[in-house]
């Protein structure tokens, strides 16, 4: 895994921008969204600019269990108002949070991914290592399932809510298996509060204990850091 570390969170954003321009120029098809504080400047930049996605497919990693798209905490809600609204896709994917029949939702996204290989993965980390909503010991052959969230991420999440009881419990999340077929993956991380998470990542061994440790086992991997979040890296 290659990582970078930028002054600020807006650099790195650009830099994350550059790298799906990039695919987006040399034929890319599907791009792995990502929801969540991180990458709302990159999509902002992408927003501003003039790519055109109106050939290209979208698909999430992850929605809540409970939450229908028109609901303003649901990550459709949130994807529309980020990027899709100004930046029309052919296709975009996201689980239905409110799907009554939970195993034919996972067996139709499994399918929508297989039929829909990833290019370029976008990513963030949780404060506990997760990556979509695959926490601590998530298997890493994982495919989209129902996940319980934990604790941490309800805490870490409770900032977008009313209240902490609202915060949905449970999510679809795109599996680790699934991840780990995109060609390329691009994790960004910003913020002191992910530095022990990038740490582990980065420098700890392979762990489900640190889902997203796993990317050292990916070959086009590359991590975008702000100096708060590689504040606990060895600096060689
Ligand atoms: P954040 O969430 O971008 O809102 O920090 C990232 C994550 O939990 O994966």
């Amino acid at each position: 895994m290659n990582i970078f570390v930028f002054e600020t969170s807006l650099e790195a954003s650009q830099y994350a921008y550059d790298l799906v321009a990039k695919a987006l120029e040399s034929g890319a098809s599907t791009f792995g969204l990502a929801t969540g504080s991180t990458p709302e400047e990159l999509y902002s930049i992408i927003r501003d600019s003039d790519l055109d996605f109106t050939d290209a497919k979208a698909v999430n990693l992850d929605e809540y269990y409970g939450l229908p798209a028109d609901n303003d905490q649901s990550y459709a809600y949130f994807m529309k108002k980020h990027l899709f609204d100004a930046k029309p896709f052919a296709q975009t994917h996201i689980p239905n949070g409110t799907a009554t029949d939970v195993e034919k939702e996972i067996e139709d996204y499994n399918t929508i991914l297989s039929e829909n290989p990833v290019d370029l993965q976008i990513l963030g980390i949780g404060s506990n290592g997760h990556i979509g909503f695959n926490e601590q010991g998530s298997p890493f052959d994982s495919k989209t399932r129902l996940v319980d969230l934990t604790d941490e991420t309800i805490q870490a999440n409770k900032r977008n809510f009313e209240s902490e009881a609202d915060v949905p419990k449970k999510a679809f999340s795109m599996g680790i298996g699934s991840i780990l077929e995109s060609k390329q993956i691009v994790l960004m991380a910003f913020g002191e509060n992910k530095a022990k998470a990038v740490k582990e990542t980065v420098h700890g061994e392979v762990t489900p204990n640190v889902p997203a440790s796993v990317l050292k086992n990916h070959s086009n991997t590359v991590i975008l850091l702000d100096k708060a979040a590689a504040s606990q890296l060895d600096p060689s």
